[in-house]
């Protein structure tokens, strides 16, 4: 077996996560390589789940009762967990969402809502990059759109990293936000934030970070990273499904006004009107993702006790190993940066003429599951004229073996399609 510096013992930690235990296709180990989508959950955070929902499930914030006070205790508990996993000056600037699609629209909709001197409006620029998920594209031409605000973005070079050469004309006086992935969900890209950044501040423009690929493989600490507003989703972290999470500064978050209305944002009501509670709730209308948040908490624990630096090391061994056997295989091409240094765990190739799809399956016939399409990253596609990549995404649980699998795999590819 391959051994790499810097691996996880693997062995232990896959015995955590059941789904890489089950077989596909008449017997064959299923080699995951999809994480980027979603991740696997480990036993931890399927036990906290079904503890939550077993013991403990009643609303939070309502009730007097014993469970009641439990399920609040848990949920505010679980943020407590992720405000000290982002190292969050405080807890209260931590929203749960359902996911990071609706912590970006969040952002958008209070910047589009906002008075002076936050408001978006015809006469200001809105920034993002040709690199992005649709998440943190789509909101911003929704405000462009309603606000009459400029919606500008950086390019990509040819070797997949943001084009920063004309950042100055970018990035100017009238920007009042810059919204930008800090990894790249289709090359694994990982992006230059301390320059976009101290451009951003010099114009005094907000600058809002979708680390939804980030905060599940290496450190992520808001203080250090300066921004204003900080995206991420549960499911990509070993968590569950349906959580998701918004950092914001807090004077930000007591400044701007909230998007959703509905029980539990509120201080009082009447028929006339309403004031608003304090951050994080005035963000949170209606019954939050308790179990959810629960299950991210549980899961914030099981990364934070192997350590993010050591899984960061572990998908930088890894990435190394993939990108030079698939540079092995022929008519192969990166669409990203062809190498292991400022990139992720992720890896976008084409094939030949080789229709992703059909790599996928003949893949997926060998037990192998990969990604293929967009990505939800349309503009990266168009960017390099192509029509889809297969993708390959590592993660903590994954090995060298599973590499060699997928090069093997592709070399079936190749002798299937002639
Ligand atoms: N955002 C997820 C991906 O990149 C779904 O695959």
């Amino acid at each position: 077996m391959t051994q790499l510096p810097g691996l996880l013992d693997t062995e232990a930690i896959r015995k955590d996560f059941p789904l890489l235990d089950r077989t596909v296709h008449d017997g064959k180990k299923i080699v995951y390589l999809d994480s980027a989508a979603t991740s696997q959950k480990p036993r931890q955070v399927l036990d906290a789940l079904n503890e939550y929902y077993e013991r403990h499930n009643a609303n939070v914030h309502r009730g007097v009762y014993t469970v009641a006070e439990e399920a609040t205790a848990l949920y505010e508990g679980a943020r407590d967990k992720i405000a000290a996993f982002i190292n969050a000056p405080s807890r209260n600037e931590v929203i749960f969402t359902k996911n990071a699609s609706e912590s970006l629209n969040l952002v958008a909709n209070m910047l589009g809502w906002a008075d002076e001197p936050y408001r978006v409006d015809h006469d200001t620029e809105i920034v993002t990059t040709e690199m992005e998920h649709h998440s943190n594209i789509v909101p911003w031409q929704l405000l462009s759109q309603r606000t009459g605000a400029k919606l500008k973005w950086f390019g990509i070079t040819d070797d997949g990293r943001l084009d920063l050469s004309n950042i100055d004309e970018i990035i100017t006086e009238k920007t009042k936000i810059v919204t930008f992935t800090l990894v790249s969900n289709i090359m694994g890209t990982i992006n230059p934030v301390e320059k976009i950044i101290r451009r951003a501040q010099q114009v005094g423009a907000l600058v809002c970070i979708d680390a939804s690929q980030a905060a599940p493989h290496m450190v992520l600490d808001v203080q250090a990273l300066q921004a204003d507003f900080v995206a991420f989703t549960g499911h990509k972290m070993v968590g569950p499904t349906g959580i998701g999470v918004l950092w914001g500064r807090q004077e930000l978050l007591e400044d701007l006004p909230p998007f959703l209305g509905g029980g539990e944002m509120i201080e009082t009501v009447s028929m006339h009107s309403s004031t608003y509670a304090p951050a994080p709730h005035k963000f949170e209308a209606g019954t939050p993702p308790i179990a959810q948040a629960v299950g991210l908490g549980a899961a914030v624990d099981y990364l934070s006790a192997i350590g993010m630096e050591k899984i960061y090391q572990h998908e930088h061994a890894i990435t190394e190993y993939a990108v030079k056997r698939l540079l092995e295989v022929p008519d192969l091409r990166i669409i990203g940066p062809a190498t292991a240094e400022d990139r992720g765990a992720t890896i976008s190739f084409t094939l030949g003429d080789i229709h992703p799809h059909d790599v996928g399956q003949v893949l997926d016939e060998q037990g192998i599951a990969v990604r293929v399409g967009h990505h939800c990253a349309r503009p990266v596609c168009l960017r390099f004229g192509i029509p889809a990549t297969t993708r390959a995404s590592f993660y903590l649980y994954s090995t060298p073996s599973e590499v060699d699998a997928l090069v093997d795999g592709l070399e079936h590819v190749r002798n299937f399609f002639g």
